[in-house]
């Protein structure tokens, strides 16, 4: 529920990121010991995957932001139902599986569904080292006799193929390469934790990332990087109530092209060594936005940035090249007063105030999007369902907000 009208002012701090955690906690799979993931996030999806590894046999224990996995007795059963279909990164457990145990069967991932998110290039990869793999009722079977490093060319630069293919090529004997890999920070995350753990992982954050395949892999502690899509929606929520807020704990440069577009629109945008100070005006610009892949604008904040442009004068055009159709938000966005009409992969905003309504989030981005519309409607209450999507992925969402001022608080049914 919020009562908008109120600028966001003050400090919020930022946790680690979502889809960091979600690959590192599968990652901790391959080593034969306890590893450590600091600065993790409180949120559902780390607690599905922490179940997830408890009933693959691994300790988890988690403490503050904390989460401690001792994987030494850890099987690969099968995990055909249940929270694997909760969950987008449960695909993660096939590369990790695939790496220690050569054999794993997951059930086809669930998650946020704005629109077919296929998993061709995770396939092909494992089968590129040497894997058979065969879908069976809606689950995945994969089973190698060896896994052996090989050449990939990826098709698309997805960021989920990249990390599954890095987890598993961590176990295969000989040399992997990664070609039009994804050059998300997640990405480096990733094979950071791995190389702790004693794997050898050149080039992530670029385009060709080299594996040389181990044979064991050991515990060890990790903190997890930021979580720049909590730090962008923050960003933009700052600039949507024409507020001043700091956004503190971040990598200013994960959030460049956000930060970018924000200037363009006249947005005030200070950045300092680890945080971003936004501050808000009475008008701003239009401006196109084009999501992309990073180090373009990011797709997870495509659906914010239409909330925010509601309020830049004139017309401005946001389209998504990472995925055509992640649109979901724009009706109940009509649905509070907002002028957007959607034209293939685009959305053509034209900026006007808008109204208080009943509005349903349908995924993760889109519930951050409804919220942040709903803090700048300034008459009425703006009622926002569908949250449990939101607490896949912001951590404290209601909490920071009122600590910056806004009304919002939550109601239980
Ligand atoms: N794609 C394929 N085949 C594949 C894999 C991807 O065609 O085998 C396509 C997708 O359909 C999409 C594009 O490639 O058009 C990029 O998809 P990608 O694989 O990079 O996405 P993902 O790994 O499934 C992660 C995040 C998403 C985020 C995208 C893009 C996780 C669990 N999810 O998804 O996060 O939007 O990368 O950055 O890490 C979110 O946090 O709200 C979220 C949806």
């Amino acid at each position: 529920m919020i009562s908008g009208g109120r600028p966001l002012r003050g400090t919020v701090s930022i946790s680690g990121a979502k889809n960091s955690a979600i690959a590192l906690i599968p990652a901790a799979l391959l080593a034969e010991s306890e590893v450590v993931l600091d600065n993790l996030p409180h949120l559902s999806d780390v607690a599905v995957y922490s179940a997830i590894l408890e009933e693959l046999g691994a300790r988890v224990s988690w403490e503050g932001n904390h989460m401690k996995i001792d994987p030494s007795n850890v099987v690969s059963i099968p995990m055909p139902n249940g929270p694997v279909k909760k969950l987008r990164a449960s695909y993660y457990l096939m590369g990790a599986l695939l790496g220690r145990f050569h054999e794993a069967t997951i059930g086809l991932p669930g998650g946020c569904n704005f629109e077919p998110r296929p998993i061709d290039q995770h396939i092909k990869g494992f089968e590129a080292l040497g894997a058979t793999v065969t879908n069976e009722h809606g689950s995945i079977h994969l089973y190698a006799k060896e896994l052996r490093g090989a050449k990939i060319y990826l098709d698309v630069s997805s960021v989920g193929a990249t990390i599954n293919i890095m987890l598993a090529a961590t176990r295969a004997k000989g040399s992997t390469i990664i070609e039009n890999a994804a050059k998300e920070p997640e990405i480096i995350d990733v094979a950071t934790l791995l190389n702790s753990m004693g794997a050898s992982i050149k080039g992530a954050g670029t385009e060709t990332i080299r594996i040389e395949g181990v044979t064991k892999l050991k515990g060890c502690r990790h903190s997890i990087i930021p979580d720049r899509i909590q730090a962008g929606t923050y960003m933009i929520a700052a600039a949507a109530t024409r507020g001043d807020v700091v956004i503190d704990g971040v990598i200013p440069k994960h959030l460049e092209a956000l930060t970018a577009k924000l200037i363009e629109m006249g947005v005030g945008v200070e950045e300092l060594d680890e945080s971003i100070r936004v501050t808000g005006s009475d008008k701003y610009e239009h401006v196109d936005v084009k999501a992309l892949v990073y180090p373009g604008f990011p797709t997870d904040l495509q659906s914010p940035m239409t909330s925010l442009l509601t309020q830049a004068e004139g017309v401005s055009v946001l389209s998504d090249f990472v995925y055509s159709n992640r649109f979901k938000h724009v009706p109940e966005l009509v649905r509070m007063g907002a002028k957007i009409r959607v034209e293939g992969r685009s959305a053509v905003i034209e900026g006007g105030p808008l109204n208080a309504a009943k509005v349903k989030a349908s995924d993760l981005r889109a519930g951050a999007a409804l919220v942040i519309a709903g803090l700048t409607v300034r008459e009425g209450i703006t009622e926002v369902s569908g949250v449990e999507y939101i607490d896949r992925g912001y951590d404290n969402l209601v909490t920071n907000l009122r600590s910056l001022g806004a009304d919002v608080w939550r109601q239980v049914e």
